[in-house]
């Protein structure tokens, strides 16, 4: 049995982690950042070499791993929090993310953080709402416009948003896409309290 889930999907910049983060806090909940769990993994297959596109050499990657999510990104021992948003694991983590063996692990990774948090767990990424936690007590699904999500990313350019969009929207295996009942907030002109207030809302809805 899980512990209580808000689940938050949504495209990049739409502002899933800095709700999620700040949702986690009123509530006293635990937060997990589930982009930066493909993050991780994409950067100790770029330090292998492996080729992105083959599953089966990916697929031996998470074989044997183990990720530590508190407020550092600890992969098989080794810190990489700041190496994760460099810009080639940018543009190489739609690829890594793309692999079913890899979703497979972490996916279960993620369920079990969940299970083991005291209160409950503010949860985001791609596939939350749909396929990690469908059952969560409360599924939102943030976006924002173009323009102000690559703002939001700060110095990503809108070309890259518009291209990890793509890949992570057309993608075979969980896909990102509004799943039935989920609450579609679209952020662009709300300041991030308004945001907070009405995901927290949701919750004693
Ligand atoms: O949110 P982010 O930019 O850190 O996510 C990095 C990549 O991981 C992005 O390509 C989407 C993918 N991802 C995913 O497929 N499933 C998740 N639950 C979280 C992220």
């Amino acid at each position: 049995m899980n512990g209580r889930v808000i689940a938050i999907d949504g495209p990049a910049g739409a502002g899933k982690s800095t709700v999620a983060r700040a949702v986690a806090e009123r509530l006293g909940w635990s937060f997990l950042d589930t982009g930066a769990m493909y993050r991780a993994v994409t950067v100790i297959a770029l330090e292998a070499g492996i080729d992105l596109s083959s599953d089966e050499l990916l697929e031996q990657v998470v074989s044997d791993l183990s990720i530590s999510m508190t407020d550092r990104v600890v992969i098989n021992g080794r810190d990489v929090t700041l190496e994760i948003r460099s810009p080639d694991v940018n543009s190489a983590v739609s690829a890594v993310a793309a692999c079913s063996a890899i979703r497979r692990a972490l996916v279960e990774q993620q369920r079990i953080f969940a299970s083991e948090q005291a209160l409950g767990t503010v949860v985001e990424g791609r596939d939350i709402t749909t396929v990690v936690f469908p059952d969560a007590e409360v599924r939102i699904f943030l976006t924002a416009s173009l323009e102000e999500r690559a703002k939001r990313r700060g110095d990503e350019s809108a070309a890259s948003v518009a291209a990890r969009d793509s890949a992570d929207t057309s993608r075979v295996d969980s896909p990102l896409s509004v799943g039935d009942g989920v609450t579609i907030l679209d952020t662009t002109n709300m300041p991030l309290d308004q945001v907070v207030d009405e995901v927290v809302a949701c919750l004693r809805k």
